[in-house]
């Protein structure tokens, strides 16, 4: 007999305003079908995974990819991670400027190497080592988010306050928004994975990683407990190592539903974190949770695609 398939993801968890909602509604209808028609034939769910994020890492509108935010010194640098939960194999790469897919990086490092996980220089050597063409970092920017470096620059200078701190949630969100994109799956065979991409933050130093690259704090998956993507401000979530935190929740009972409550209740309640997450156990049950004013989402099973853009009814 076989399993249902099911396909989530997410597109980031921000303050987005009311013009950018169609343009993600559409980036994740794109990922959603990409996914999930890999699925329908048989797929696995890394392979699901992996398509469903380069299909939003090839879409500017999120921040991963082309488009991703851009460093202090104007540069794309990116991370990526996906996990098979059927045998725990993983794939990582981190600080990246050269590829175009870094999601696609992380597929080849699970497949094809005995380590783990990859930057800079070395993970892009391992990429066209392994047949991905490098591209220019000037190919990955685009002029909507030099013109956002300028102002975050500019209001650094100017010495206005840091809204991040400031407790304007409002202005904080829209300064630092996350489009951090990210995807779980479960294929007939019973298998559940997890990937989540990323430019990270705006005018973040070079060299900084954030939370979506490394295992347990924005991405985990494990047939034995489930699988877990998040977006935010990956600094919190990585001290709380968030994402195994979740899925552990989930292995000792709880759904994936209240799970995702319980980590971003957990998040704020704990270091004052904003994000969002997606959650999918081996039985096909979901959680998505967020405390930003909206996250985009979409999920799909049998029954038919599901898709938009979330409020925080907080
Ligand atoms: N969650 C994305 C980052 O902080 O890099």
């Amino acid at each position: 007999m076989t399993t249902k398939p099911v396909l989530l993801i997410h597109g980031g968890a921000w303050a987005m305003p009311d013009q950018e909602i169609a343009a993600h509604e559409r980036g994740i209808a794109n990922a959603l079908a990409a996914g999930y028609s890999l699925l329908e034939q048989g797929a696995t769910a890394v392979d699901a995974v992996e398509a469903a994020v380069a299909v939003m890492e090839d879409d500017e509108t999120f921040d991963a990819g082309r488009g991703s935010f851009l460093t202090q010194d104007g540069r794309v640098q990116m991370d990526a991670l996906l996990m098979d939960g059927s045998n725990l194999r993983t794939g990582g790469v981190a600080c990246v400027e050269r590829l175009r897919n870094p999601i696609r990086a992380a597929r080849l490092v699970l497949d094809k190497s005995p380590h783990v996980y990859f930057v800079g220089t070395g993970a892009e050597r391992f990429a066209r080592q392994h047949g991905m063409l490098l591209c220019e970092n000037m190919d990955l920017v685009v002029r909507r988010e030099q013109e956002r470096l300028y102002k975050a620059q500019a209001a650094e200078l100017a010495g206005l306050p840091d809204e991040t701190f400031s407790g304007n949630l409002e202005a904080a969100i829209k300064l630092q928004s996350h489009d951090t994109v990210g995807a779980v799956a479960l294929d007939q065979y019973g298998n559940i994975s997890a990937g989540t991409s990323t430019g990270g933050t705006l005018n973040k130093a070079p060299g900084r990683v954030g939370d979506s690259s490394l295992i347990g704090c924005g991405c985990y998956a494990d047939n034995l407990s489930a699988a877990v993507s998040l977006t935010g401000w990956g600094e919190p979530i990585m001290k709380l190592v968030l994402g195994k935190w979740a899925v552990d929740r989930v292995a000792a009972g709880a759904t994936p539903a209240e799970a995702a409550q319980a980590a971003i209740d957990y998040l704020f309640g704990r270091l004052g974190g904003y994000g969002g997450i997606i959650l999918l156990g081996p039985d096909g049950q979901v959680g998505l949770a967020h405390n930003t004013p909206r996250m985009a989402w979409g999920l799909q099973t049998p029954n038919g695609p599901q898709l938009g853009v979330t409020r925080n009814p907080g």
